[in-house]
């Protein structure tokens, strides 16, 4: 069973980080989540919800998963030692971005995302933010080379989308392309099926 490290921040796009909790264990995996307090505010804003904690987050979306307060830089994940097959930051803010490419471990998700790049483990980034300036570019260009692997929160249109849902699955299916989850959450190119 892969143990997968999801970390939510405050950039728009609540409805990846929903649907990352419900098919990760769907597909498998063990999701370890941890919400920052401003991702707690756009799920709440996104989702039109009330939520108190991560834990009631993920109880609603019917999803099994292990809860790291973001402040927890004690809590087991925190350390390289603690095996993780692959972290995803999803939604990923600007903020947290800039942070993580400066090494700064202010947080769980940075912490992790730092103890990723230093274990050479798999490292997604799904940001979300438009249009781009001169330092998110650089501060993405950093993380890149430093192994991250840069996601966009930008769906295909190829796959001829009916609604919101199958653009949503579609990020989720190319996320699961880069941690080596089969899935059909989107047709693929010539695929014909
Ligand atoms: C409604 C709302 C939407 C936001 N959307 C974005 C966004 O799409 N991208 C981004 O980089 N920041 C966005 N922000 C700003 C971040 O939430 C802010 O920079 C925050 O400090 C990020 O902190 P975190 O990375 O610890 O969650 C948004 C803030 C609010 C209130």
């Amino acid at each position: 069973m892969k143990k997968i490290f999801l970390g939510v921040t405050g950039a728009s796009g609540a409805v990846y980080a929903k649907d990352l909790l419900k098919q990760l264990p769907l597909h498998g995996c063990e999701t370890h989540l941890c919400v920052t307090p401003d991702g707690m505010t756009n799920i709440n804003l996104e989702l039109k919800k009330d939520y108190k904690t991560a834990q009631e987050f993920a109880e609603d979306t019917g999803a099994e998963a292990v809860i790291y307060d973001h402040n927890n830089l004690a809590a087991p994940v925190s350390s390289g030692s603690y095996r993780v097959d692959a972290y995803i930051v999803a939604p990923a803010s600007m903020g947290f971005v800039g942070r993580a490419a400066s090494g700064i471990s202010s947080n769980l998700i940075e912490r992790c995302a730092d103890v990723a790049m230093k274990e050479r483990r798999k490292l997604i980034i799904l940001f979300r933010e438009t249009p781009l300036n001169l330092i998110h570019l650089e501060n993405m260009a950093a993380l890149t080379r430093a192994g991250a692997v840069i996601m966009p929160a930008a769906p295909g249109f190829y796959h001829c989308p009916d609604n919101i849902s199958e653009l949503i699955s579609f990020i989720t299916g190319k996320i699961f392309d880069i941690i080596d989850i089969e899935h059909r959450l989107y047709k693929k190119w010539g695929s014909g099926g």
